[in-house]
């Protein structure tokens, strides 16, 4: 079964307009001189988002919102819907980042609301799950991670999302799984998910994915792309890796 690969860049919080555009112009006069084998996802900061949609009008590389908010409208101060992110010309939206999890206490059922809105609205969710730290060694990882899968998609079609691995002790902290670790768990989300459907779902990986263990942890089986961080910030760090995605 092949699955198209996925690379998305998360800026998170970096990067003003004129940067984060200027990095997109980049990334595109690049794949398009070479197209790329998979496809490229931008997520900036949302006051970026249409800066960087300037740069990237009538390329192949997508936009990305990093949040959302589950309700499409209405008397909620600093929010934004999922219908205002496709308006912005996001045809995704990463929800449910270990960052908003722990940061911001996201629950499960918060992640779920803000998939149904995001999907509602037309726009892809991208759905991260990962254990933190005490939980792997604590022996807890895989149960906490397919239970993170389970409930973050409560009535949604995984068939219409795309799911990200990002074990939190990986994330920002120059430590990664390893390439047998990261397959370890993709194939136990796999094998949870229904069987008619777990070979079309597209499951990243995240956490320190870096130009020189891109390779290592893209050719797994169950390993369909990488949601990077910190190295999506320079087309340097970034270009190796969406090239190393090669199917
Ligand atoms: P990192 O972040 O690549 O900087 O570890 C990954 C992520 O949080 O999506």
């Amino acid at each position: 079964m092949s699955r198209r690969f996925v690379v998305a860049g998360n800026f998170k919080m970096n990067l003003l307009a004129g940067e984060a555009s200027a990095l997109a112009a980049e990334l595109r006069a690049a794949l398009e001189a070479e197209p790329p084998a998979c496809e490229v996802i931008l997520a900036p900061v949302f006051t970026s988002i249409h800066a960087v949609r300037e740069a990237l009008q009538g390329s192949p590389i997508a936009l990305a919102a990093q949040n959302v908010h589950f309700e499409s409208s209405g008397a909620f101060t600093g929010e934004v819907g999922a219908g205002f992110l496709a308006d912005a010309g996001c045809t995704h939206v990463i929800v449910g980042h270990s960052e908003r999890r722990q940061l911001f206490g996201e629950r499960d059922a918060d992640v779920r609301e803000k998939a149904k809105a995001a999907l509602d609205a037309g726009l892809t969710p991208i759905v991260c799950v990962g254990e933190t730290l005490s939980e792997r060694e604590a022996g807890q990882a895989e149960a906490i991670v397919l239970g993170q899968v389970a409930s973050s998609l409560e009535g949604v079609d995984p068939q219409r999302v795309i799911l990200a691995y990002e074990p939190v002790w990986a994330i920002g902290t120059g430590r990664t799984a390893s390439p047998e670790d990261a397959q370890e768990m993709h194939a136990a989300i796999r094998s949870s998910l229904l069987a008619s459907i777990r070979d079309k779902v597209r499951i990243l990986y995240g956490g320190s994915v870096k130009p020189d263990n891109a390779e290592a942890l893209l050719g797994q089986p169950d390993v369909d792309g990488a949601l990077v961080g910190g190295a999506s910030l320079k087309t340097e760090s970034f270009l190796p890796i969406i090239r190393a995605a090669k199917h």
